[in-house]
């Protein structure tokens, strides 16, 4: 029985609409959150139960002295909606700065003290900092991942009691990075259905569906506000964003196949996720929440959208007549807008000032997983790589697939013979191992994996993490997993690309300006001393170790040694250990 038949069939009801549930969130934290604006904004953004006519942000350089105003009139909300979402800029800022600021109104009323944020560092500025990255994650607790799930849950995917969630682990880590990447698969609310039917949360109908929806999602940015309301939350669009139903739930008791057929309006076309947030689309010439990029530092980030605008005659996963069945419209009219906006955007990106330049998007098409056709994206590897490719980005970093593996640098599907010393290929990681309600997937069995994976974690692993990047210089960044449950760094890859630098602090470059390829080392001034033990061979480790390796994100330059440790991680793979010494003074002080 097909749902667009059945749209009014009831799921056992049993003491009327979502019982037990609060719709309006598990303490009505305002869900505070925080997005970059350039080097001298912020947007802050956080929601009400009411329709704000102005909302306003009182903000200054002290907690006792709130002296300036900022306001707005964005209050916007959606059918079925239990919030306004308001949104206000806060602009004039000095880059890399704390301000502190309270929004107004908030649903919990005044907080006994403001709230901090730290605007972005100045495109150049050559300071070592982290950023944490999680993808596929979902609300956690009553409605989500929790120690227990419904019928059908696989019970490693079930955290231990007390076992520590990501939330909990960004929220103990959150002094040593700047703020969080989250490209798709944000909340799981299209899961509630799922979730009912498994007898996880209490009955409704169909009809009232969208309470449970979006109960779902006030936990969720409820929850993520004990970051989001002090690191800037710079997130991309995933497939749990487009539609109510996951975009066709079945249950197989009942023999009923849900479709997007079932939804309402307001869980339709990425409608709460367009609301929700305002990322920086306006000032980099991107699409809404969609696709934009922003520059922190010395890296230059570009959110991607791998969900619908692919152009070029393919059709969006999560469009209408997509694979997914999200049937969600394109969001921009203009043909091949997306990919045109990024090739200006690479083009345009100035590697003196950004040496390094990070994409993120929702879907990988380089992995070792069993269900290919849900879970890699062919048509963005043919419209996306090409430029990666002839730009020369660093670094893709995707999702989607519930699972951790990190490859190797690749073009065209093959490995890069230099791996993670200076290659010339982007260097691709898949971490969708953030974790929600049914948690973690399979991967092939390591004999059949790629030959291009090189570590790589999955539900037989039963761990749950997200990564931290940490960018050292303008010639090593490396990449962690750190593992929720208690921060330990399971996998450990730093890659070296071989390029001069001449950034000062403050942002900018000075000298000739230019970042050249190919040389020695360092940047000629004998500032920046960069060793390697093994020429020729990866500037790599994997190993085991405390976040206190990590750079700080406000300290001075990083000084970052590790020496040959017995690798201890939870998968089979031995990387080689190098002796790794990076004194991060290379300034032009
Ligand atoms: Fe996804």
């Amino acid at each position: 029985m097909k749902a667009s038949a059945i749209a009014a069939v009831l799921l056992a009801v049993v003491g009327g609409a979502a019982a037990g549930l609060n719709p309006r969130g598990i303490d009505a934290a305002g869900q505070i959150r925080l997005a970059y604006h350039g080097d001298d904004a912020m947007v802050v953004s956080w929601n009400t139960f009411e329709h704000v006519a102005a909302p306003e942000v009182r903000w200054g350089l002290s907690r006792d002295k709130l002296d300036r105003t900022a306001r707005s009139d964005t209050s916007v909300t959606y059918p079925t909606s239990s919030t306004y979402n308001n949104h206000v800029l806060v602009a004039g800022l000095r880059p890399d700065t704390t301000y502190y600021y309270l929004p107004s109104p908030l649903p919990q009323g005044r907080p006994p003290a403001p709230y901090t944020f730290t605007t972005a560092r100045a495109a150049g500025d050559p300071q070592p900092y982290s950023v944490a990255v999680v993808i596929d994650l979902g609300t956690m607790g009553r409605l989500g991942l929790t120690d227990h799930a419904g019928k059908g849950a696989r019970p490693e995917n079930i955290l231990k009691p007390g076992e520590k969630n990501t939330i909990d682990s960004l929220a103990g880590t959150s002094a040593t990075w700047d703020f969080i990447l989250h490209p798709g698969d944000i909340a799981y609310a299209d899961y509630w259905l799922k979730e009912e039917i498994a007898g996880f949360l209490p009955n409704t109908s169909i009809a009232d569906g969208h309470t449970v929806y979006e109960a779902i999602l006030n936990d969720f940015y409820d929850e993520m506000a004990v970051v989001t309301a002090a690191k800037p939350y710079m997130v991309g669009p995933g497939n749990h964003e487009a539609n109510c139903d996951n975009g066709g739930t079945t249950d197989k008791a009942r023999n009923i196949t849900y479709d997007v057929s079932i939804c309402s309006p307001g869980q339709t076309n990425f409608t709460g996720y367009k609301n929700h947030f305002r990322m920086p689309s306006d000032v980099s010439g991107g699409t809404g929440n969609f696709w934009y990029s922003f520059d922190h530092g010395m890296a230059h980030f570009i959110q991607l959208d791998t969900e619908t605008d692919l152009g070029h005659g393919f059709v969006g996963a999560d469009e209408i007549d997509g694979d997914a069945g999200e049937g969600a419209s394109p969001v921009n009219a203009t043909l091949n807008a997306q990919t045109e906006w990024l090739a200006a955007d690479l083009a345009a990106v100035d590697r003196a000032k950004t040496p390094w330049v990070v994409v993120a998007g929702h879907r990988p098409w380089y992995l070792s997983k069993k269900n290919e056709t849900g879970s890699i994206c062919w048509s963005c590897k043919d419209v996306f790589e090409p430029l990666f490719l002839r730009y020369g980005v660093d670094l893709y970093l995707s999702g989607h697939a519930h699972v951790y593996e990190r490859q190797a640098p690749l073009a065209d599907g093959r490995a890069d013979p230099r791996e993670l010393d200076n290659p010339a290929a982007p260097w691709y990681i898949t971490n969708g191992a953030a974790g929600h309600y049914d948690g973690l997937d399979d991967l092939l069995p390591a004999p059949q994996r790629q030959r291009y994976s090189r570590f790589a974690l999955d539900v037989s692993n039963a761990t749950y993490g997200w990564s931290r990047l940490t960018f050292h210089n303008c010639t090593h960044m490396t990449h962690d997993f750190v593992a929720s449950n208690n921060d330990s760094v399971l996998d450990s890859a730093t890659l070296f690309k071989d390029r001069r630098c001449s950034l000062t602090k403050g942002g900018g470059s000075h000298g000739n300006g230019t970042v050249t390829t190919g040389g020695q080392h360092g940047n000629g001034t004998g500032a920046q001393t960069t060793t390697r033990s093994a020429p020729g061979g990866p500037v790599t480790s994997s190993s085991t170790k405390s976040l206190g390796a990590t750079a700080s994100p406000k300290g001075p330059s990083a000084t970052h040694s590790s020496t040959t440790v017995p690798v201890s991680s939870s998968g089979s793979r031995v990387a080689a250990v190098t002796v790794l010494g990076l004194v991060g003074l290379f300034a032009c002080l």
